[in-house]
């Protein structure tokens, strides 16, 4: 198996990807309607044909997308086996092309059904991964996230064989993305990292991976949103998103997301806004359990008070993740995304849940204490 992915990264770098396709006839490029028309992913489809593979494109993938909208993509393949797939989008495209990479190499036993049910297959079709957000990481995690209608959460189905072949870091890919969406995903970036930083099961490369994003994040998250064409920020912004994937799949993430995934599976609540809520809060929280760790973080923010005690730059930290929340006009109340006190209760039982991620927490964690933290945003 091979987990270490080529990345291809830099303004104009999907012009030429020809040497990519070589043996490569059924190609599946999976996408979605506000992606599909940008000229470098037109350039991409240009050289498949040119280069005669047959091309099927798949551009409906919704955001945070179900596993009835993954059954119902599978359903109208007219070629259920192909050689290359091709994920260019958010992370909700690059999951489901990660998921598709596994179930169109041509092992029938592999199945949606199956992959939920937690198989393991040891084998994908040759894949390419390229972000239009930064963003979810996704092209460097072993995740795919399905949103599952009926229990009213979402499910990860994780295997580092979906971990692809090639990932391409395009900054003009990113300059549509509104402003919204560039400063929701760019916190969930941060969320990646700095969970990751803190996680109980960070280890040495995990943690270098997160202070190279961390470090790449602070200088450039408020630039990028306010200046869509900025490629230099938009660049290093799509680095710190790798970074942070690389960072799950070294270690893991813990609270802020454990509390979004209810959020998202039962109120639809963007990922990266549910995270952008929680961010600070949950951090608060945390915080005395990892005072070293966040004042490490800290010192990596261009403007800081370096002259801080170590307890100082602590708390300083988490004011910097409320202030950035605040700036990057991000909504900080439940109420903003109308939900009520009284969905408190079922949003912490299903957090608490989470135990994959609640299990990485730094310190030790009750329902009661995550009730708490959500009234404390309501
Ligand atoms: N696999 C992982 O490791 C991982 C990690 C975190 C989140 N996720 C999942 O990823 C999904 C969220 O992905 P996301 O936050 O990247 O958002 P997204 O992919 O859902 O995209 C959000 C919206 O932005 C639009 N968009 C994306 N790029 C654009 C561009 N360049 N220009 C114009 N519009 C653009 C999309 O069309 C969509 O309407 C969720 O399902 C979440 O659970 C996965
Ligand atoms: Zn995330």
């Amino acid at each position: 198996m091979n987990i270490d992915s080529t990345i291809i990264s830099g303004y104009q770098s999907l012009q030429d990807i020809g040497y990519l396709l070589s043996g490569k006839h059924q190609v599946l490029l999976v996408s979605d309607k506000n992606i599909i028309g940008l000229p470098p992913v037109q350039s991409v489809i240009t050289q498949l044909k040119t280069a005669g593979c047959q091309v099927t494109v798949i551009d409906n993938v919704p955001p945070e997308p179900s596993q009835h909208d993954v059954s119902a993509i599978l359903s109208a393949l007219k070629q259920p086996r192909v050689d290359l797939v091709i994920g260019v989008g958010g992370g909700s495209v690059l999951d489901v092309a990660k998921l598709l990479s596994l179930l169109c190499a041509g092992d029938e036993n592999v199945t949606l059904k199956s992959l939920l049910a937690g198989e393991k297959p040891q084998h994908r079709t040759t894949s390419l991964l390229i972000p239009t957000t930064a963003g979810t990481g996704s092209e460097a995690t072993p995740n795919a996230i399905l949103a599952i209608p009926e229990k009213e959460t979402k499910v990860g189905i994780i295997t580092p064989v979906m971990l692809p072949d090639y990932v391409a870091l395009v900054p003009e890919l990113t300059t549509s993305m509104p402003a919204r969406i560039a400063a929701s995903t760019g916190i969930d970036a941060l969320c990646h990292l700095f969970e990751c930083f803190t996680s109980v099961i960070a280890n040495p490369v995990s943690d270098n991976v997160a202070l190279a994003g961390m470090k790449k994040l602070f200088a450039n998250i408020d630039t990028a949103v306010a200046e869509p064409g900025n490629l230099v920020a938009r660049l290093n912004m799509l680095w710190a998103s790798y970074y942070g994937g690389a960072s799950i799949a070294h270690a893991g993430t813990h609270l802020v997301h454990a509390m979004s995934y209810p959020l998202g599976g039962k109120y639809h609540i963007p990922h990266g806004v549910a995270n952008a809520i929680l961010l600070a809060p949950c951090m608060a929280f945390v915080r005395p359990s990892a005072v070293s760790k966040f004042a490490c973080a800290y010192d990596l923010i261009p403007d800081a008070d370096l002259k801080l005690s170590e307890e100082g730059k602590s708390y300083a930290l988490v004011e910097y993740f409320d202030a950035l929340v605040h700036r990057l006009d991000l909504p900080v109340k439940l109420s903003q995304l109308n939900i009520t006190p009284d969905d408190i209760p079922y949003l912490s039982q299903g957090a608490i849940e989470v135990q994959r991620l609640i299990k990485n927490v730094p310190m030790p964690v009750d329902k009661n204490q995550i009730e708490e933290i959500y009234r404390s945003i309501r």
